[in-house]
């Protein structure tokens, strides 16, 4: 077993509680839309470690870069929402469901804004708070507890709004985007990157239905939308000059979104992630459920994002997926 070993799960949850959230989970997805927030909410408590460990703090992808560092690549994408909506010192503006807070600290540090982060998950919610503290943010960077669809915030009360991957868990795009046009003040900016089924994307072809149910699956996803139903749905919320396009053109052809993902021997930190590494890891969690020293169903859940991140690749290579749709609106005067 590698020195550093690390059980993430053990952290994230009380071992009792593993296996519950896990059924939880599994439950809830058989649901859909109306278990959209008891799904996320199971999922994130279940996952969040995961990601930091093999991500960050950050939990988004982005264009690679020839000579750029994954951190950078993920840097450089932040920033361009960040001048997407024209961030000053002194904006007050709402980060819609904000992670762990990577992008919200990273923009705060880039534009001097002061950022609101909002999020469903109380697991997540609770580590944002106190990495902002820890990083000396605190006086600009908070975090709100709540769902987007019901957004704990007065109307007009921000001057920007940026979400980050966080919308594909909407069950209702127009309706997560009328709560962020309410919280908007007039002329404010709204931008963000969502998820999308590409226009080569064909449902009456089973391979590309399956890797979608993949996607959806591993992710604690509702239905991926199309790119009309982005342009339409903020339209339809009252947004104006709407802009969207895909930024996983913008990535150079070596350097894909979904290669992080794809694994390489290379770092200790990626191993988990190779098919030996899989191995590994399957072989280390099924051996540690058996003494009890990580809770039952830790192997369930990283085979969950096994077929997540199988999806993923093979919808980035089929190029029927985008995690990056970029959209721009601003509410009007
Ligand atoms: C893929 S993560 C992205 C996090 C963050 N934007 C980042 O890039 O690091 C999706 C986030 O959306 C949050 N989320 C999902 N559904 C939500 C809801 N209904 N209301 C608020 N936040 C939600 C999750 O808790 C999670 O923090």
């Amino acid at each position: 077993m590698p020195a550093e070993f690390h059980n993430p799960i053990s952290k994230a949850i009380r071992p009792e509680d593993t296996a519950e959230a896990l059924s939880k989970y599994l439950r809830s997805q058989q649901r859909g839309r109306e278990e959209y927030a008891l799904m996320v909410q199971a999922f994130y408590d279940l996952i969040t470690d995961f990601y930091e460990y093999g991500w960050g703090p950050s939990f988004h992808f982005a264009p690679g870069k020839d000579g750029a560092s994954f951190e950078e690549a993920l840097a450089s994408h932040q920033y361009y929402l960040g001048k997407a909506i024209g961030l000053k010192p002194g904006m007050k503006v709402l980060d819609i469901g904000c992670g762990v807070g990577g992008p919200q600290r990273s923009i705060a540090r880039k534009f001097g804004a002061s950022i609101v982060g909002l999020n469903i998950s109380e697991y997540q919610v609770g580590k944002c708070a106190a990495y902002n503290r820890k990083a000396g943010l605190a006086d600009r960077c908070s975090v709100l507890r709540g769902d987007f669809l019901d957004i704990p915030a007065e109307e007009e009360s921000f001057d920007a709004a940026y979400q980050i991957e966080a919308l594909p868990h909407a069950p209702d795009k127009t309706a997560a985007y009328a709560e962020v046009f309410r919280v908007l003040r007039p002329g404010a900016v709204f931008a963000g990157y969502d998820w999308c089924m590409t226009p080569l994307y064909d449902d009456g072809n089973p391979e590309h239905r399956e890797i979608r149910q993949g996607i959806e699956y591993g992710n604690a996803l509702p239905q991926i939308a199309s790119f009309t139903d982005i342009a339409d749905g903020l339209r339809a919320a009252g947004f104006e000059g709407i802009e969207t396009g895909d930024r996983a053109r913008d990535a150079d052809p070596g350097t894909p979104w979904y290669r992080p993902l794809e694994g390489s021997a290379r770092s200790l930190k990626s191993l988990p992630r190779t098919p030996f590494g899989r191995k590994i890891t399957s072989a280390v969690l099924r051996v540690l459920e058996g003494v009890r020293a990580v809770p039952k169903g830790s192997l369930a859940i990283s085979e969950v994002l096994n077929v997540a991140a199988d999806s993923l690749v093979a919808a980035g290579r089929l190029g029927i997926f985008t995690p990056m749709y970029y959209h721009k609106a601003r509410k009007p005067d």
